[in-house]
């Protein structure tokens, strides 16, 4: 029997022109439907996430029993806070989200019944141990498969019985967000105080968000230090509205074809500016193009803004690592590509996380530039790019290992291309659905055709 799948048809593109503005930030859009669920009474949320990974999250809070009602980019969440939640009747599907999966562990881990957590083969192969592990010396009770090739890893589905928490002082092995917001999640549900600290700073959109709506945290980005300390707390948070600001990361894909296009000119509005995840527009900008950044006002205790990408020539390779790493991890997929059209050899260091990723993305993107007729070598802690201003990379089928960043990748790498570059929607939908109707509306050369697969 044959499906029918969307595919991009990608072809040499000219100058890509224009004001746009991309879905809601994903990060912010998961936190956004998690904590107006824990709040008390309707919460009202604008410029939600359009792609799979929030719908994933929705659906979860559904299944606990949360009304969630999303029309287009709102949403309306019906608070209960954590004691409003009930046990699912059904397992909760993270679909391709391993932000649902470690946020809702967190959030469990307090709840005083049990719940299990599936997810596609993608994140069925992501490691869930290192959230298991703290959440169990807090006094939940943890299980999930494991893997004859990795018998200390812990992999999904998992089965959470919650309840009865205690604080713990906690040192993260790896800086991720989405390991200290369940920590986070199940301290504000534990007795006693919980202490979190990492060896860089991850995203902080948890902090900034549950301050925003009363929790009692305190965060010290420059130490890496999160306290939760729910005593004298009542368990309330609040809100009756929250904006969402536009994903960086999914914008960074159009400020890099901006940046490597000829002649092109596009600003992206009201998109998310936190410190955090700024990494991209530092490395562009130290690669030569030309980046105009303008904070316009702050949502939720988040910077907003507009930045405008200028064509500004070849640009210059790039040595990436440390804290310019984390603060750019997820937009690595998009500066591989810049890196791959800027003259000389770049260097992505510190970036081993990227084997954890929805794929294993060191694999796949160097395949994926391989594939283009682009030199990579992998290297210990992440891979190197060696880039030609001016090249027309090979076209091909991208295979994106159902991951939405390689897929997007590949695309941006074909608008560059003499010959045509094909990669499926199906991928790009997880975070970024109008991915290819907002390259056509700047000018790209490119094709949005459905087709029959056996
Ligand atoms: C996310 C955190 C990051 C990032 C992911 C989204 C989040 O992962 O890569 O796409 O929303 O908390 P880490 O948990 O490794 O920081």
């Amino acid at each position: 029997m044959s499906a029918a799948q969307e595919i991009l048809r990608v072809g040499r593109s000219p100058a890509l022109r224009g004001v746009c503005s991309v879905p809601g930030d994903k990060s912010i859009s998961h936190r956004a439907l998690l904590f107006g669920a824990l709040c008390r009474g309707p919460v009202e949320i604008r410029g939600l996430g359009l792609g799979g990974d929030n719908a994933s999250t929705a659906a979860a809070l559904r299944a606990l029993g949360v009304l969630v009602h999303v029309s287009g980019t709102s949403a309306l969440v019906d608070g209960r806070g954590f004691s409003g939640l009930g046990q699912a009747q059904v397992a909760l599907d993270c679909g391709n989200s391993g932000t649902t999966m470690r946020l809702f562990c967190g959030l469990l881990a307090g709840r005083p019944f049990e719940t299990t957590l599936t997810g596609d083969p993608s994140l069925s192969r992501r490691p869930m141990g290192r959230v298991a592990k703290p959440l169990r010396l807090m006094g939940a009770r943890i299980q999930g498969r494991t893997d004859a090739q990795r018998p200390e890893g812990l992999l999904p589905p998992l089965v959470i019985e919650g309840g009865g928490l205690h604080g713990i002082d906690y040192a993260l092995p790896v800086a991720s967000a989405q390991l200290k917001s369940a920590l986070v999640l199940a301290g504000l549900q534990a007795s006693g105080k919980t202490r979190i600290e990492e060896p860089g700073l991850s995203r902080d959109h948890t902090e900034r968000m549950l301050r925003f709506l009363g929790a009692p945290i305190h965060a010290d980005p420059a130490s890496r230090h999160v306290v939760v300390d729910p005593a004298g707390w009542n368990g309330e948070l609040s809100a009756s509205a929250m904006a969402v600001p536009g994903d960086l990361s999914s914008a960074a894909f159009l400020l890099v074809a901006a940046a490597v296009v000829p002649g092109s000119d596009v600003t992206v509005e009201q998109v998310g500016l936190n410190p955090t995840r700024t990494g991209v527009l530092d490395i562009l900008r130290t690669m030569g193009a030309n980046i105009e950044v303008i904070q316009t006002s702050e949502a939720m205790g988040e910077p907003v803004g507009r930045v405008r990408v200028r064509w500004a020539g070849p640009l210059k390779a790039a040595h990436i690592s440390g804290e310019l790493a984390l603060r750019s991890i997820d937009e690595i997929p998009a500066l591989a590509v810049a890196c791959a059209l800027a003259e000389g050899r770049s260097e992505f260091a510190d970036v081993g996380e990227l084997r954890v990723k929805e794929s294993d993305r060191i694999a796949s993107i160097t395949r994926e530039l391989a594939r283009a007729g682009i030199e990579v070598q992998q290297t210990n802690t992440g891979f190197c790019v060696t880039g030609k201003a001016g090249l027309s990379p090979k076209g091909g089928r991208v295979l994106p290992d159902r991951d939405h960043r390689i897929a997007m990748a590949g695309a941006v790498l074909g608008l560059l291309s003499d010959e045509e570059t094909t990669t499926p929607s199906e991928d790009i939908a997880t975070s970024f659905p109008t991915f290819g109707s907002i390259l056509q509306a700047l000018g790209a050369n490119l094709r949005i055709e459905v087709c029959s697969v056996d």
